[in-house]
């Protein structure tokens, strides 16, 4: 078993030091936020993720996990470190690499000579080259250290499960050693383990979360174009999904996508592509379209309400970016409610997991913590996160507290005929 550090508790750094714990190895996982590392040393998981808490408690009483503040005191004593920082969007749509690079900077002088740094976190191609750069050139002792990229697929909300379950593990080296040390500590783990070069394994993470995106962007085109000539995008879905060549997951038409990930993600690739003079018009398309996508949201909603937004009570169902988080960033469904309120609408929300947080980053919009208060007095409801608890609740009771019986379901979560057997106009997305 392997000693390794985890820069980074956020969620991918923290089911990342949970998992490998989990598998036998001592984590130690450094964080430069002193009260996260102080409750997580207490067991408290801040994020919403299912198993997590449970394995972050059985790796603290087992001794083999355990939360350092500062990267460098994790990084001192581990054989591998594992880079879980963010990469937020930065100026132009570019990934902004200030965090990684500050790390490196700062566990490069207390290194153990043959350790590994290993790169998780989603970082544009050729960063392998710049940390290893970044490692020289602040203490470590060049040719001591070996860097990997080992980029994660993690869905928030499944995120041990596909830490444990994985489809492949992509490990880019130029080391074919160090790449076979790395890809020993998955070695429990029954999965595919592909070992390439640095820079493609940057880009089949970046390649996949833009294709997802893209067929995401394409279903909800279909979508659209399925209202026009009466098709049902749920069952053109199905239809398609038989195919293997194309599969039944990410065919749900919706509001668009958002999330940590996809819309930081496509951006970076596109400004990626565009600094070596490369027009990647696909992507670019699949941009627009989501943010159109948005926009036909808040269309369907004005035109529910009558026509205008102005004066409107609107019910808001489901704040965050989907369903099983609490995760708000770049959520399509805070982006659509501040356009209900611009265009003059009352908007009374709630969410399961993170209503109160999202008062605070929306001014003017109302937050209860029930669903049904949500609805009292409203125009029109619409449903904006594919929570299941949502499906299951009292519609009648729904529909007596609504000053009209209209609903918008931009997730196609509800029973549509269920809905008009109780007098609801409903609306769903491509059906
Ligand atoms: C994603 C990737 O799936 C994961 O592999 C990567 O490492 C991190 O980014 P995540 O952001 O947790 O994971 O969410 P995901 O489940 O992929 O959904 C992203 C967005 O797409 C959400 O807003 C979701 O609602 C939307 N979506 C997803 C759809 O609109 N339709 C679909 O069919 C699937």
């Amino acid at each position: 078993m392997s000693s390794i550090a985890v820069i980074g508790g956020g969620y991918v750094g923290l089911t990342t030091a949970a998992c490998f714990a989990h598998l036998g190895h001592d984590v130690v996982c450094g964080d430069n936020d002193a009260e996260r590392v102080r409750s997580l040393s207490k067991g408290e998981v801040p994020v919403l993720e299912e198993g997590l808490p449970e394995l972050v408690a059985a790796g603290l009483a087992s001794r083999r996990l355990s939360f350092v503040l500062t990267a460098a005191a994790a990084a001192k004593t581990a054989e591998f470190v594992f880079l879980c920082v963010p990469t937020p969007q930065g100026e132009n749509g570019a990934a902004d690499l200030s965090i990684v690079e500050a790390v490196a900077r700062e566990i490069a002088p207390v290194l153990r000579p043959e350790s590994v740094v290993v790169n998780k976190s989603t970082v544009p191609i050729g960063s392998a080259d710049l940390v290893e750069r970044l490692l020289n050139e602040n203490g470590a002792v060049p040719g001591t250290i070996g860097v990997a990229s080992n980029p994660e697929f993690l869905r928030e909300g499944s995120a041990v499960r596909d830490f444990l379950e994985p489809h492949r593990v992509v490990i880019g080296c130029k080391d074919t050693e160090v790449a076979v040390r790395v890809s020993e500590l998955y070695r429990d783990l029954r999965a595919p383990i592909l070992v390439t070069d640095a820079a493609s394994a940057e880009m089949i993470k970046y390649a996949s979360n833009a294709f997802l995106a893209t067929k995401i962007s394409f279903i909800n085109q279909v979508a659209n174009l399925c209202e026009e000539v009466s098709a049902d995008v749920r069952e053109v879905a199905l239809g398609m999904g038989y195919d293997p060549r194309i599969g039944f997951e990410f065919l749900h038409a919706g509001p668009g996508y958002g999330g940590s990930c996809f819309p930081k993600d496509v951006q970076a690739l596109l400004y990626s592509a565009q600094t070596v003079g490369y027009d990647f018009q696909l992507l670019r398309s699949v941009h627009d379209v989501n943010q159109i996508q948005h926009d036909r949201m808040v269309e369907k909603i004005a035109n529910a309400a009558g026509g205008s937004l102005d004066g409107a009570t609107i019910a808001v169902w489901g704040l965050t970016f989907k369903a099983n988080t609490d995760d708000l960033r770049d959520s399509p469904a805070l982006a659509i409610a501040r356009r209900l309120i611009d265009g003059g609408a009352t908007v009374r929300a709630y969410d399961p997991a993170a209503g109160e947080r999202a008062a605070g980053l929306v001014p003017g919009l109302e937050v209860v913590s029930d669903p049904y208060e949500a609805c009292d007095g409203a125009d029109v409801l619409t449903v904006l996160t594919e929570w299941d608890e949502l499906r299951w609740l009292d519609f009648e009771r729904v529909g007596a507290a609504m000053r009209q019986r209209r609903i918008v379901d931009a997730r196609n979560l509800l029973d549509p005929a269920a809905m008009r057997q109780r007098s609801f106009a409903y609306e769903g997305v491509g059906r």
